[in-house]
């Protein structure tokens, strides 16, 4: 598919799901598995003070936090309702000084922005995953690296492929009932019409190991982010609500196994960080 039209088809979901992206990393302790998995690897990588870019950031709940954590921040998305809806947010929650800028662009070209800018550069919650073909993908990733000063952490999470053809047989059967849909997922990762609306990419881990494979990266860390809750959204509520020993001890299995490569592989989301070097 055109970069064009999987942009189009991005903006055209994300413009009129701008609530639905705010509540989603927070609605549920599902959920927050992947918001709190990710905050605790930036708070291993990410400086202690600093510019950070947040490229696909949507309605700015990573943005948001890290400005009141102290992070200068500049938000940058594809989707303008997404950006409105953050400005308003942004001022609601007192750091409009912290919220350096907010730009509308897509992550395969970031000219806005001149190179070795910023102290970490985050692409969260899977944009990538919405960009179409390898080419463009790299040159996302290119375009990452560029922006990142030397030494700064880049992080980037997307959708795997596992994850997702586990959650297809209980969520979305109707996914699975076209063969050539299915066998595209399975042999490219790659759906055209994802719930019948845009371009997805789900990756397995190697790959994205392969894409982040650069001369100019180290490899900090590669994680799975709902681990292995991942098919098990309606239990881990349960838990969460029912138990709140059992939903410790849970937790406390996950960080141990989250970096698992079976765990990396079958994950909902994975997490993939690297320092520019
Ligand atoms: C699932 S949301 C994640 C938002 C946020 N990072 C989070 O984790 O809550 C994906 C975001 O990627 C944005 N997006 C999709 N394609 C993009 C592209 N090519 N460039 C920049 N943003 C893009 C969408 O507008 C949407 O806000």
């Amino acid at each position: 598919m055109k970069r064009e039209k999987s942009e189009a088809l991005a903006k055209a979901v994300y413009s009129k799901g701008v609530l639905y992206e705010w509540k989603r990393l927070v609605k549920d302790p599902f959920h927050r598995l992947e918001f709190e998995t990710t905050l605790h690897f930036l708070t291993k990588h990410l400086p202690r003070k600093g510019l950070i870019l947040d490229a696909g950031g949507g309605p700015g709940r990573y943005s948001i936090e890290l400005a009141k954590r102290g992070y200068d921040v500049v938000l940058f998305d594809i989707t303008a309702e997404n950006l409105a809806f953050a400005q308003k947010e942004i001022e609601r929650q007192g750091v409009s000084k912290k919220v350096k800028y907010i730009v509308q662009g897509s992550i395969v070209d970031l000219s806005n922005f001149k190179s070795n800018t910023f102290d970490a550069v985050l692409c969260l919650g899977g944009a990538l995953s919405h960009v179409s073909t390898p080419q463009n993908r790299a040159r996302a990733v290119s375009e990452l690296i560029r922006v990142a000063r030397k030494g700064a952490p880049i992080a980037v999470s997307v959708m795997g492929r596992l994850g997702v053809l586990m959650n297809a047989i209980r969520y979305w059967p109707e996914e699975l009932r076209v063969t050539s849909n299915t066998e595209r997922i399975l042999r490219k990762g790659d759906d055209h019409m994802w719930h019948h609306k845009y371009y997805a990419h789900f990756f397995y881990a190697k790959e994205l190991k392969e894409l982040f494979a650069r001369k100019k990266l180290k490899l900090l860390d590669l994680t799975g982010l709902e681990g292995l809750s991942t098919p098990y959204k309606e239990e881990a509520n349960t838990l969460f609500k029912k138990d709140k020993a059992g939903w410790k001890n849970w937790i406390k299995v996950h960080y141990q196994v989250c970096t698992h490569p079976a765990v990396v592989d079958t994950s909902a989301h994975m997490l993939i960080i690297t320092r520019k070097i």
